[in-house]
């Protein structure tokens, strides 16, 4: 007699082979996705070469005594197949039925989700430090939520001194604030190492404000550089080559005499209007952004008052340094020409895809 090769001599294993083939099944079965799916099934199953077939085919082979019981749960696993077969089937067209009244076409591809860009403050954040980072200048990170000492004592703005209302604050405790500037990062990194050294240290900063041009958070880099013979000339260099690379070399630059508690001698820096190249005129029109004056105001500097310098432990007699401080938002606004700070925060995509490129999908 023929032996089939791949099914067991033996009647009680008949069986055991034969529920471990109809729990595979049942698993195909469900399994299946697709009208498709379910005739594959069906024809790996029950077809005629089928797996259900082949062991039906072999009963002959079994002792006597077992073929009734044998194939009894041929039978059985064969009508178990059909049922679920049919079962999937119906499950399948209700599914269609209902994916067209509820208006959805399952044949059509996904929706891949987009993918993020980055967002134009970032992008102006990242250009600015690459620009410093391009001639030395390391660019360091410190923490939002800041203690008074750095954020106000170390840079000689003292307790109950007039200073302190330069800056609306946002304080968490007594003496711990939302930091104000991204100033503390002079101290810290001044603390953590001793010159020649110089950093950018960009970041968020927060202040009890918020109108048009205001908003309660906002970006600014911090930038110094500290050594031996600093002067005021190097600023002035180190400045102009900033505003040259983040707008462009026709860009003129101009200080004016300031006070901030960290620096002395102070000074503001103003360039030329980037929106009517300092004219005052757009068209005939007066320039908005400059309100005709030619000039824009842009960031804030001077060199490192001897007190910062005792208050990180750094001997003043020793070294000089230079410092500045501006505002992210605002370079943005230059560069852009935007005129409304909240479209930053708005996070209108019609706006960031400007920034971004068009939008882009895994
Ligand atoms: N920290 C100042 C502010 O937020 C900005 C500033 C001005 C920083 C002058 C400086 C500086 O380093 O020298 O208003």
């Amino acid at each position: 007699m023929q032996r089939n090769t791949e099914v067991d001599i033996s009647g009680s294993s008949f069986v055991h082979v034969l529920d471990q083939l109809l729990e595979e099944g049942l698993e195909d079965i469900r399994t299946a996705r697709t009208v498709d799916e379910i005739e594959q099934a069906r024809i790996a199953y029950l077809g005629r070469k089928g797996k259900v077939a082949a062991h039906m085919a072999s009963l002959p082979s079994l002792p006597a005594e077992d073929r009734p019981q044998a194939g009894q749960k041929a039978n059985a696993v064969k009508t178990e197949l059909t049922q679920a077969l049919q079962e999937a089937r119906d499950r399948l067209e209700q599914q269609a039925k209902a994916d067209e009244e509820a208006g959805f076409d399952p044949t059509l591809p996904g929706r891949t989700p987009w993918i993020g860009g980055v967002h134009p403050i970032t992008q102006v954040q990242d250009e600015i430090c690459s620009v410093f980072a391009r001639i030395g200048f390391d660019v360091v990170a410190g923490p939002e939520v800041e203690t008074d000492f750095y954020n106000f004592e170390a840079l000689n703005i003292p307790q109950d001194h007039p200073a302190r209302d330069m800056q609306d604050t946002l304080y968490i405790s007594d003496s711990i604030v939302l930091r104000t500037h991204t100033s503390p990062l002079q101290i810290r990194t001044m603390r953590a190492g001793m010159p020649p050294l110089a950093a950018v240290a960009p970041g968020k900063v927060y202040r009890r404000d918020a109108d048009l041009t205001h908003s309660p958070m906002f970006h600014q880099i911090e930038g110094f550089l500290v050594d031996t013979q600093v002067s005021m000339a190097d600023l002035r260099g180190t400045l102009t080559y900033f505003v040259h690379h983040i707008f462009d070399s026709q860009t003129r630059v101009r200080f004016r005499p300031s006070f901030f508690p960290f620096t002395e001698p102070s000074a503001e820096v103003d360039i030329s209007c980037v929106i009517c190249g300092g004219s005052g005129q757009t068209g005939n029109e007066p320039c908005r952004v400059c309100k005709q004056t030619g000039w824009v105001e842009i960031l804030g500097c001077g060199m490192i008052d001897p007190a910062v310098f005792t208050a990180v432990g750094y001997d003043p007699e020793a070294y000089t340094g230079f410092a500045f401080g501006l505002g992210v938002e605002r370079v943005a606004m230059l560069k852009y020409g935007i005129d409304d700070l909240r479209l930053f925060f708005e996070n209108d995509l019609r706006f960031l895809h400007q920034f971004q490129g068009p939008p882009r999908t895994l």
